[in-house]
């Protein structure tokens, strides 16, 4: 059956459906309703049968300008302007009777119509949150969905979790074998720690704060009145937020006998103890004063100079062409010692240059805005991947890749590297601080192009929003 006569056959079913549904029961056993089989005369070649229909589909659709470029310059192409997008760039590709999923391809037309300059398989280097399933906590405190190499399998340095919780609501008194950075995205909250040292750590955050919880460091996070969205990141790529160390999985699974000689308590004090984990859930408020939540044993306060918090809301951002980064790495937040981070803003039009990162692979993840980035992996491959907010991105250690704003509002995103300082190297540096003579020997470009590039490194370049 040619694929005309398929979807032809599909358009149909749900009348089909409804006809058999119109039939009377007994009808339909006395009908003429086919088995499950055909018969054995459909095997093969036969001259006495016609297959397929001369007729060829008519398929409406129109074509975007940048569609009809030369692919090799690959113009974004915004298809939630068409109806029907098509994976036709200049004279490569074709059109697409279907089946097909219209959302996703509007949404990543540089998967169904990939520039030309594409090639070959990378690793795949998007995972939507949107595709995460979801925790849902209990009491409507909150929920959690993540990231992590069984959904992107190449993933495997660091790992990611997205968590609300509502006001008052808990991520439970937990630790982990692995390191844990977060950034705040929404609301406030109270974070809390004691370390191996029995020094104490209490905060409060806001939405662009930062903290960081080294191994086995046991530590709670309450919301406050506003509620807390916040990005949990991981230097662990197969981290999975369901197999954390909770406080009361540590309870329920100690012998009360155990538990009340240690705590110098009596067995019965253990009668009300949850008898299943509470993960998130909602509390008491905490105090505004957060002096009251400050305890200390004779060890004091964690020292400043290991603060488990960076109050990054509070930093300026660093102004370049075509928008602004700030970074906050082990330099100045040392507790923090292999994980360094940049957020960047994109304004419409611009995009954060060609670059990679020699020293570890990048975690992204996207704010606010939209965005595409191309992936080129030695020797020869590139993909490009059409980025929204709530989207995580992948970069392999010193695989190059840019980010380009492909919407008419500010792109924002988080880079996270496994590395003790944020370093990265540009394309358009190096080719403009190499002797021209050598460029020139190699690419070909002519004195004139040579003479217009920038010996800076420019982060993000400036550029005018496309009109497709
Ligand atoms: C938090 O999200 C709400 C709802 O989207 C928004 O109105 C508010 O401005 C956000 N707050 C911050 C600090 O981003
Ligand atoms: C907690 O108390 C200590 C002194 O015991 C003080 O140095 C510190 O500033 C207080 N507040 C917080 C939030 O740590
Ligand atoms: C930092 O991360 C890199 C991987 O990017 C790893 O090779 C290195 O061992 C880590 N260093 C520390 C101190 O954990």
């Amino acid at each position: 059956m040619k694929a005309q006569s398929l979807s032809q056959l599909l358009n149909l079913l749900p009348f089909i459906l409804h006809s058999v549904n119109a039939i009377p029961a007994r009808k339909v056993e006395e009908s003429s309703n086919p088995g499950l089989r055909g018969s054995k005369t459909l095997v093969g070649y036969s001259p006495s049968e016609s297959h397929g229909s001369s007729t060829t589909p008519d398929i409406k659709y129109s074509l975007l300008p940048g569609q009809k470029n030369d692919p090799d310059i690959g113009t974004y192409l915004d298809f939630t302007k068409v109806d029907n997008p098509q994976p036709i760039r200049g004279d490569t590709g074709g059109d697409d009777p279907g089946p097909r999923n219209y959302g996703y391809d509007k949404m990543n037309s540089d998967k169904l119509a990939p520039p030309g300059t594409d090639h070959g398989q990378t690793i795949n280097a998007q995972w939507p949150m949107g595709l995460s399933h979801n925790r849902l906590g209990i009491d409507n405190a909150g929920w959690a969905r993540q990231e992590n190499t069984v959904v992107m399998p190449a993933a495997t340095e660091m790992a990611g979790v997205d968590m609300r919780l509502e006001p008052a609501g808990y991520r439970e008194l937990h630790w982990h074998v692995a390191s844990e950075w977060s950034l705040v995205l929404n609301g406030s909250c109270r974070i809390q720690a004691v370390n191996e040292n029995g020094e104490t750590f209490v905060d409060d955050l806001v939405a662009g704060d930062v903290w960081f919880f080294p191994p086995g460091i046991p530590h709670s996070i309450q919301a406050l009145d506003d509620g807390v969205e916040f990005l949990l990141v991981f230097d662990d790529g197969g981290f999975n937020e369901d197999n954390t160390f909770l406080a009361t999985e540590v309870f329920l699974h100690s012998p009360k006998e155990v538990l009340a000689k240690n705590l110098g308590v009596a067995v019965a004090d253990f009668d009300s103890i949850p008898n299943d984990e509470l993960y998130i859930f909602k509390g008491t408020p905490a105090p505004k004063d957060i002096e009251k939540q400050n305890v200390t044993t004779s060890s004091g306060i964690v020292p400043r100079s290991q603060s488990y918090s960076y109050h990054f809301s509070e930093q300026q951002a660093h102004e370049v062409a075509g928008g602004s980064v700030k970074i906050v790495d082990p330099l100045t937040f040392p507790v923090a010692s292999n994980f360094s981070a940049a957020i960047v803003t994109v304004h419409p039009g611009g995009m954060r240059e060609i670059h990679w990162h020699p020293s570890s692979d990048e975690w992204t993840f996207f704010i606010k805005g939209q965005g595409r980035a191309t992936l080129f992996t030695a020797p020869d491959a590139a993909t490009t991947f059409d980025y929204m907010a709530g989207d995580v991105g992948y970069f392999p250690q010193s695989n190059s890749h840019y980010i380009e704003n492909t919407g008419n509002e500010d792109l924002v995103f988080l880079e996270v590297l496994k590395a003790p300082e944020f370093t990265d190297m540009a394309l358009g540096q190096w080719i403009a601080s190499t002797p021209h003579q050598i460029i020139s020997d190699t690419l070909k470009l002519s004195d004139s192009t040579l003479s217009k590039l920038k010996t800076e490194k420019q982060y993000v370049v400036a550029g005018s929003a496309s009109d497709e």
